[in-house]
């Protein structure tokens, strides 16, 4: 039973069981109606609604979305709840999210457990709320902080909602609360539905829109919400209803509604395979070498998720340096809010910054983010064996070194694995874990224990030049810098971007990143690099000109006294000055051609990846592409993107592409086979 009932003297007891998170499916909806059927035949004096378990109600079933609607639609049934004549109080024990809320706006009272939260993040599905929150909640909190709730999704905690009036009292046993609530009290409670809609506020629905604009651009559901609301203050209640289900259920079948499921379920399922033989080691004291950006990153997000850390570094400068590093990172997180004084205590009796490496012969983990030099970690990794328990597992966050190789460095190379964190370590929720050739079960499973620990999403690589993420940003890139060198500029190809998506374009972010990384990544890659394939040099000159990105004040654009960009006419002359001598024709590229071929050249890059086996789904891509380099989240990742291209028309413009450069625009295999057989992308699997 997804829903149960039990009367005790003239108070009903209703609980949503629909584990794990008590989302709202056909089964929860028809147990609510009855429930309501049910307390009024019995005639009760209220009914108190709470969740089994920690979760109140996670919302609407989301995997319901994709199928017809089915009868009782919850709309009717908090409708119904509504206009009872037996009043319900909503216990809200845990969560409630989506429906969840709705259930409880529509309820006469809501208590709250302290540690519960109220929100309506719909719109981060790609739809708007559809069983009456776009109605009820401005009614219950006034129209500015409805359209905040609902055009941001963002969850109140039970003190916050208190104070927006959205519940009426927080209480550590809220189903008890419930139960003590005065009759008369309760009795005067006027049911929602009935409340004057909030006046019309021109400003309001301004503002509203234009923070839906900046901070959620490209989206529609945001947008349509504030429609929604608009509308619906101009009619009666029950008029308004109907104009917000018909937009949550167009919203619900369009593209974005199901690139947004799409990432919000391949995010749940990013798990340790079924097929890992040994358990995770156990996770307490952990050891990290060089405190450096990264490192520093790293142990911040360890000692975050209440682990203690030993940070190794080279000499006493080495161990100086990382210790205002990883205090920086912790003076601003106390600054931004983020951990009180207290936690910053905390973290810094959790660590030990030192450069004796017997120091870490407790640890079960180390984590090696040293200088990017196969040398140097190879070092690194000999002295952490000599040092650590045998058992322990070794990890490099190496961006591109061959994990093989310095594997062998250490005797017992099984327990050596990838984890490459991205940066700032403490923030991305990106984490790749590469499978070495003789990485065992143990590290594996380790990898992605620690992953869940810190609340990261892991993605599964093989050992290639830039495992998956880099690896397609290194094609990005290139595409970036053709389509710059043959006649655009880098402001128009960042804006074109911006314009699918990204929070900023590929020069932008290089520039933040710095250049110099990449160019000795260049210089590592001259050996192997194919004589044949085409090599655009302007990144190479700007960083032969001192031009390293923002922190020196210039890169592809410049940062006059250290603020925002500016293009720079002698980056795009050097452009010209190089096709020149390259002896190219220029051609004037609009947004659409930028947009395809920096598109078409990752995506052919992934679906090689995909087809070698480096990555094991295509839902693994879109997650490194989303959560890692910043593929608009409510386009689904490169690959679900991909498909709504579809494999042939990929094909087909490749193809066109490969005339002028049959290197650069090598088909994939995989999407060639796709093409053919007419399937999806998100099915194919590596070819061997
Ligand atoms: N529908 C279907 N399945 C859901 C779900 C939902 N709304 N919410 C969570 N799940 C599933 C997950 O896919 C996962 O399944 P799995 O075990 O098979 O992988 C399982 O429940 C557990 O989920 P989490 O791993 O996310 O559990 P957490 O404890 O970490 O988080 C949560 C719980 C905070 C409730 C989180 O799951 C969440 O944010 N859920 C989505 C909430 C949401 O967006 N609700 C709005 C839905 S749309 C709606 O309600 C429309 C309405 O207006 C008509």
């Amino acid at each position: 039973m997804s829903v149960t009932t039990r009367r005790e003297d003239n108070v009903g007891y209703v609980e949503i069981n629909n584990p794990p998170v008590n989302a709202i499916g056909l089964s929860v909806r028809q147990g609510l109606l009855d429930a309501v059927t049910w307390a009024e035949k019995e005639m009760l004096d209220r009914v108190i609604v709470s969740g089994a378990g920690r979760i109140f109600a996670a919302g609407a079933d989301a995997k319901e979305f994709d199928q017809a609607p089915m009868k009782p639609h919850l709309s009717d049934v908090l409708n119904a709840i509504d206009e009872s004549f037996v009043p319900w109080i909503a216990a809200i024990n845990g969560v409630a999210l989506g429906g969840g809320a709705e259930i409880a706006i529509a309820c006469r009272m809501r208590i709250m457990a302290p540690g519960a939260q109220i929100g309506l993040p719909e719109v981060t599905l790609g739809v708007i709320p559809g069983a009456g929150g776009t109605q009820r909640l401005p009614r219950q909190v006034g129209l500015r902080k409805a359209l905040d709730m609902i055009t941001g999704g963002k969850p109140l905690a039970a003190l916050a909602a208190f104070e927006a009036g959205l519940v009426h009292d927080v209480d550590e046993n809220p189903v008890e609360a419930a139960f003590m609530v005065n009759t008369e009290e309760l009795g005067c409670i006027v049911p929602t539905w009935e409340l004057p809609a909030p006046e019309a506020d021109a400003a309001a629905f301004a503002a509203a829109r234009e923070r839906a604009e900046t901070k959620m651009a490209g989206q529609i559901a945001p947008l349509r919400a504030i429609d929604v609301i608009e509308e619906g203050l101009a009619r009666p209640f029950h008029e308004a209803l109907p104009i917000e289900r018909a937009a949550f259920l167009e919203l619900r079948e369009g593209e974005q509604a199901k690139a947004l499921r799409h990432i919000f379920f391949a995010e749940r399922a990013a798990k340790a395979p079924d097929s890992l033989t040994e358990l995770p080691r156990e996770l307490e004291q952990i050891a990290v070498v060089g405190g450096g950006t990264m490192g520093a990153g790293i142990a911040y997000a360890l000692l975050n998720a209440g682990l203690s850390v030993t940070l190794l570094e080279t000499d006493a400068d080495g161990v100086a340096r990382a210790e205002s590093n990883i205090d920086k990172i912790i003076n601003a997180s106390t600054e931004r809010g983020l951990i009180d004084a207290n936690r910053a205590q905390d973290h810094r009796k959790r660590l030990i910054l030192t450069d004796d490496y017997s120091m870490a012969s407790q640890a079960t983990l180390a984590v090696e983010a040293a200088f990017e030099s196969m040398e140097v970690k190879r070092e690194v990794f000999t002295k952490l064996a000599a040092a650590l328990p045998d058992d322990a597992i070794l990890a490099t966050n190496t961006s591109y070194l061959d994990v093989n190789e310095i594997a062998a460095s250490v005797t017992n190379p099984s327990r050596v694995v990838g984890l490459h964190f991205f940066a700032p370590a403490h923030i991305m929720k990106l984490l790749e874990i590469v499978n070495a050739d003789a990485t065992g079960d143990a590290a594996l499973a380790t990898g992605f224990a620690l992953a869940k620990r810190l609340r990261k999403i892991p993605v599964l690589a093989g050992v290639c030049d830039g495992f998956i993420g880099n690896r397609i940003l290194a094609r990005y890139r290139e595409a970036a810098d053709t389509v710059f060198m043959d006649g655009s500029t880098p402001w128009e190809v960042d804006e074109a971007m911006v314009e699918f998506g990204y929070a900023m374009g590929p020069y932008e972010a290089q520039d933040l990143s710095g250049l110099d990384i990449a160019h000795a990544n260049r210089r590592r890659q001259d050996a192997t690099r194919d004589p044949n394939r085409r090599y655009v040099r302007i990144a190479d000159r700007l960083v032969e000109l001192g031009k390293l990105g923002k922190k020196t004040g210039a890169g592809w654009y410049r940062y006059p006294g250290g603020g925002g960009k500016v293009e720079d006419p002698i980056v795009a002359d050097l452009a010209i000055e190089e096709s020149h001598f390259e002896g190219r024709t220029r051609t004037d590229y609009s947004s659409d051609e930028i947009r395809q071929r920096l598109l078409l050249a990752m995506i052919n890059e992934a679906a090689d990846i995909l087809d070698e086996g480096i990555a094991a789904s295509a839902h693994d891509i879109d997650l490194v592409s989303v959560f890692g380099y910043g593929f608009p989240r409510w386009r689904g990742g490169l690959m679900h993107h991909a498909d709504t291209i579809g494999a042939e028309a990929i094909v087909a413009q490749l193809n066109e592409l490969a005339k002028e450069d049959p290197i650069a625009w090598k088909i994939s295999p995989l999407l060639q086979r796709c093409a053919e057989l007419g399937t999806p992308i998100a099915e194919a699997r590596p070819s061997s």
